[in-house]
């Protein structure tokens, strides 16, 4: 396997937040980090726990963070700073947008969605993100191979995600194996204070399967 090449960890990087007017159609990665290397995307960081985490122990992989609060985004860029990630970018937008409009067909390697907001009250259920318009934009957007973690307390959302995924997509519920132990496992700010209360944390995991590239529709890649 041909390892990504290096960051320079001494030069002064691009910036790490993507700022609003800054994208022109489809995301291009390797313009982004400034070399070609695995991609990981993850929707809603919060301040940025798992995302910082996995960015500053797999130096060898790209990450971008989705995070529509403003106040979250900056906690999360505040504490990349001070680690000087470079193999990290931030984005402050709608998610759903992003992943159906910006991301370029399989192009992930992994997606990572940890207790996404449930949206409780019915009315408001439309703003969820999995949803039947997002769904199949997850799978066209991931590579053959690529996997999707999910995670949520919220039991009955849960439900929805699979079902939602059984019905939208192709993707196949597989075991990813640099996620296998507990120890390993994706531990984010929400995960850890659910579960301080009681909670159970309900996952998934699925991969996309080797195979035809999927497109959806939307802007060309
Ligand atoms: C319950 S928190 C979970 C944060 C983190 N994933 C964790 O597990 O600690 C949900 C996060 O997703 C963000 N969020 C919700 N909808 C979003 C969207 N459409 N696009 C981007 N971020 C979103 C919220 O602002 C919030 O920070």
């Amino acid at each position: 396997m041909t390892m990504p090449p290096s960051l320079d960890e001494t030069a002064p990087g691009p910036p790490l937040e993507i700022l609003p007017g800054q994208l022109c159609g489809r995301l291009s990665f390797p313009d982004l980090f400034g070399r070609a290397a695995p991609v990981e995307i993850e929707v809603g960081i919060g301040k940025g726990r798992f995302l910082l985490q996995q960015a500053e122990t797999r130096r060898d992989v790209d990450f971008l963070g989705l995070e529509w609060s403003l106040k979250h985004l900056r906690v999360a860029k505040e504490r990349a700073e001070r680690r000087g990630l470079r193999n990290l970018r931030l984005y402050r937008a709608d998610a759903r947008h992003v992943i159906a409009d910006l991301v370029p067909d399989a192009s992930i390697a992994r997606l990572h969605v940890y207790c996404p907001d449930p949206w409780p009250k019915k009315r408001h259920r439309k703003r969820r993100f999995f949803v039947p318009e997002t769904v199949p934009h997850l799978e066209r957007a991931l590579a053959p191979g690529g996997y999707l973690h999910v995670s949520t307390d919220v039991r009955e959302y849960f439900e929805e995600i699979l079902e939602v995924l059984a019905s939208r997509t192709g993707l196949l519920a597989a075991a990813d194996p640099l996620f296998t132990d507990e120890a390993a496992r994706s531990g984010t700010h929400y995960e850890e204070k659910y579960r301080e209360e009681g909670r159970a944390i309900h996952r998934a995991s699925y991969q996309r399967p080797a195979g035809a590239a999927r497109h959806v529709g939307g802007l060309p890649s």
